[in-house]
């Protein structure tokens, strides 16, 4: 799609969307295939499209429109909208937030919702912020990791970061945008040039993971979701996500086989999505719930409620990555004791070999980004 903009600034008009269709579909047909006669016929396919096709501008602004209605935010502000424990909810994304704010004031709970547009606007979103989280960025498309996701989500996360770190340095941090490997060392390079880190400030939220394991492993036993508890450790990202199904409540014995199926559908869950949306995004309801409940949990450690944990992608000792998620206490102040990864099945422990040294790779990547950039 992007190719059409770019080349010729204006997008088709809506009554050329079907002749617009009809050509995507025999390039991607073509494209593996394409030889010196194909490709003729493709040109003059082509011409044949696009004859004045070119006179009303905006449908593929409407198009990425389509992506921020679909996307994770608004979901995610709605379910926050409704969580009574949430007194101020303010809205950031550079489209939008006016409206979808006005939209959510009328929802009959406490949370006072306004809506900021724009990086003139980014500052005063912060102000008095306990708890920032972000979800902006590109979403991946069918055939993408989320590594290439990077050379545009990481100035984003780079810059949001740099506003929170002057505005809310004390706020708790959650980042949702991908790859969370690499902008979770990068939010905290960030923090760092700015004076402000505190380790037990920022989280990467991996929590999608643990939401992803309980509902297969429980649909599975044929159980409640609701009643498992799976933790899921490492990074955020295809091997690097480790499931610990040993350490499940209620226990599941599952065969070698079986474990290995499970573990691998956990790991490509969000490609699964990916590839199911065709194109359409990420994973965003879903990730919503998963961001909702992790906020949750994070107010509520803020109000003083004691044994609140929940896995997170954080600062960490405990392998010899620098980054790693793991079950950690939350406390008033962010992460109060970080629980490790207690004691894993040997499948496991080689899972966790494997992970490393791409853990490791991706973490530098975020850090060499800051340090040439920032
Ligand atoms: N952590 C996870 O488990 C997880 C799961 C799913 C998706 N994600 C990631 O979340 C991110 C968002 O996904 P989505 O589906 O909501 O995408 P989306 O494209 O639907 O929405 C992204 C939003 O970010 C906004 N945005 C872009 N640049 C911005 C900037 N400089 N400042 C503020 N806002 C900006 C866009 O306007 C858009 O509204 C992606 O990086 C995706 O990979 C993470």
């Amino acid at each position: 799609m992007t190719w059409f903009v770019d080349k010729r600034e204006k997008a088709p008009s809506i009554g050329d969307t079907s002749k617009l269709l009809f050509c995507l579909k025999l390039i991607s047909f073509q494209s593996p295939l394409l030889h010196f006669w194909a490709k003729y016929v493709l040109k003059v396919v082509l011409r044949w499209c696009f004859s004045g096709a070119f006179s009303t501008p905006r449908i593929i602004m409407q198009w990425n429109q389509l992506w921020f209605v679909l996307g994770i935010g608004q979901p995610l502000s709605l379910l926050l909208k409704l969580n009574p424990a949430v007194t101020k909810l303010n809205l950031y994304d550079i489209v939008h937030t006016p409206g979808v704010a006005a939209d959510l004031s009328h929802c009959e709970t406490r949370a006072a919702t306004k809506g900021f547009v724009g990086e003139d606007q980014l500052k005063e979103s912060l102000v008095g912020a306990d708890i920032v989280v972000i979800p902006a960025g590109v979403p991946r498309k069918p055939g993408m990791t989320r590594d290439d996701l990077f050379n545009t989500n990481a100035s984003i996360v780079a810059n949001l970061a740099k506003a929170a770190a002057e505005v809310a340095p004390k706020a708790l941090l959650g980042i949702i945008s991908n790859p969370v490997n690499s902008t979770v060392p990068i939010a905290t390079e960030i923090y760092k040039k700015a004076g402000v880190y505190d380790p037990k400030r920022i989280f990467g939220v991996t929590t999608l993971d643990v939401v992803r394991s309980n509902t297969f492993l429980a649909e599975a036993k044929g159980l409640d979701p609701q009643d498992f508890n799976c933790p899921v450790v490492g990074g955020h990202a295809g091997i690097t996500i480790l499931p610990l199904i040993s350490q499940c409540t209620p226990q599941v014995d599952l065969s070698p086989e079986k474990l290995k199926a499970m573990t691998e559908r956990i790991q490509e869950a969000g490609t699964e999505v990916v590839k199911a949306k065709a194109g359409a995004g990420s994973a965003t309801l879903s990730m919503a719930y998963a961001a909702a409940r992790f906020t949750g949990s994070l107010i509520k450690a803020i109000n003083g409620e004691q044994g609140v944990v929940e896995c997170a992608y954080v600062a960490s000792s405990i392998t010899e990555s620098p980054y790693f998620a793991s079950p950690i206490l939350l406390g008033k102040d962010g992460l109060e004791k970080n629980l490790g990864v207690g004691q894993m099945s040997s499948f496991e422990e080689e899972l966790l070999k494997a992970a490393l040294p791409e853990l490791i790779k991706t973490i530098k990547k975020g850090e060499e980004f800051v340090a040439k950039n920032y």
